[in-house]
């Protein structure tokens, strides 16, 4: 079946081209209220907090349109949490959950950011800076899940937060810094399929019996966007009759009602997003036709990475259709945006509306972990810019085409 665009359409994406020039990201504001109000209507008995996981996309658009309908945000790098600030977020609605325990952790939980300590050599170092105070704590609930073995982030075969076993050792640290735990944090990974992402939830809900004081609970993100005919989408008010359900029955045995964090990225801004580019070249081998277009891991790493599947659209008027390899603008064989979802490092050609030189391609799906996690800059290409699709049909820049001088400006 021939994948439609979401939001684009031939006479847009010419006008976008022409003021704009490709590879340029186009974000619809209309999808990201939407996904927006969508999750802020997640079923939660105590209250909810909704943060935005801004690794998926952290353009201060993006930031400040959600920070405006209500959402908090979860920052995974003491960068990330001062970009926020910059583009205006109050400190005070940062949660910080860093791999990386950041040099100025002091200044930035001093200016309100609230910390989210992922190992127990964090909460010692938290403890030591800010001795009696409450922050959160990031758990390994024992299983994982995700939509591809990369993005699975829990479990025995991962080394994110603190494994649960280890919830002891991380108790007398608690005790020696007199630290109070205020929420307990999970993130079991991203992409999961929805259904088992309500397994998940209940193993993670448990935790609480280990931390008395703690008054919220954060599942973190992980709510799978079906970019592919056929795949799934999490449906929030299903996900949220269970979640209610975990921390009604939590209420009755305990006494204690939960405030409810969930932190998505994806799920807010992936198809909200698409990437448009320009067919620079078509060549062809015996068995292989390929496409080739002005964009690729410079801008979209995901089919690289993970395989991962984004709908391609020709946008043009041909009735005529053709099977091809969409490959990137990259001297690298890995630069393939049609690779095979089964096996590693094999292409898999795509029908698609037969194209020519100049048409213009939509990739799909690519609001979340492109612009902000592609390999920039590879070959020398600048940064592409990006623009935003108002609800008024209005076209607001987000992102200018970086310049090459901007490119080489820090070299010494
Ligand atoms: C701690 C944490 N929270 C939330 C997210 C967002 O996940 P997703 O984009 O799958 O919703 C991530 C993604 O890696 C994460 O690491």
């Amino acid at each position: 079946m021939i994948e439609t665009a979401r939001f684009l359409n031939r006479e847009l994406a010419e006008k976008i081209r022409q003021d704009f020039g490709t590879p340029v990201y186009v974000y619809s504001e209309k999808l990201l209220r939407e996904a927006a109000r969508e999750v802020l209507g997640l079923p939660a008995p105590f209250g909810l907090t909704v943060r935005y996981a801004m690794k998926a996309n952290s353009n201060r658009t993006v930031l400040k349109l959600f920070d405006g309908m209500g959402l908090h945000i979860d920052a995974s790098s003491g960068y990330e949490a001062e970009r926020a600030m910059k583009a205006g977020i109050a400190a005070d609605k940062i949660m910080l959950t860093a791999q990386e325990l950041p040099g100025n952790l002091k200044e930035l939980v001093e200016a309100g950011v609230f910390y989210n300590a992922c190992s127990l050599h964090q909460i010692e170092a938290y403890g030591k800076l800010f001795p009696g105070t409450e922050f959160s704590v990031r758990i390994n609930p024992g299983m994982g899940s995700g939509g591809h073995a990369k993005t699975s982030v829990a479990g025995e075969e991962a080394g994110f937060a603190i494994w649960h076993e280890f919830i002891p050792q991380a108790q007398e640290l608690l005790q020696k810094y007199g630290l109070k735990v205020r929420t307990v944090h999970t993130h079991v990974g991203s992409g999961t399929d929805p259904d088992e992402w309500q397994k998940v939830a209940e193993p993670c809900a448990a935790l609480l019996d280990y931390f008395p004081e703690a008054t919220r609970l954060s599942l973190g993100g992980g709510f799978k966007v079906g970019r592919m005919v056929g795949e799934k989408t999490a449906d929030f008010q299903a996900i949220g009759a269970r979640v209610q359900q975990i921390l009604l029955d939590f209420a009755e045995r305990t006494g204690r009602q939960i405030h409810l964090e969930v932190e998505p990225g994806t799920f807010l801004v992936a198809q909200a997003g698409t990437l448009l580019a320009r067919v620079q070249d078509l060549t062809q081998t015996s068995s292989r036709r390929f496409l080739k277009i002005d964009a690729g891991m410079t801008e979209i790493l995901r089919p690289a990475l993970y395989r991962a599947q984004h709908p391609i659209v020709v946008l043009n008027d041909s009735a005529q259709t053709e099977e091809y390899v969409v490959v990137g603008h990259c001297c690298e064989s890995g630069d393939l945006l049609t690779p095979d979802p089964e096996v590693l490092d094999k292409e898999k050609p795509r029908l698609m509306a037969k194209a020519e030189l100049g048409d213009l391609v939509a990739i799909e799906g690519a609001g979340a972990y492109c612009s902000s996690m592609a390999a920039i800059n590879y070959n020398s290409f600048p940064q592409a810019a990006g623009v935003l699709v108002k609800e008024d049909g209005s076209l607001q820049l987000m992102r200018r085409r970086q310049t090459l001088d901007q490119m080489i400006a820090n070299e010494a």
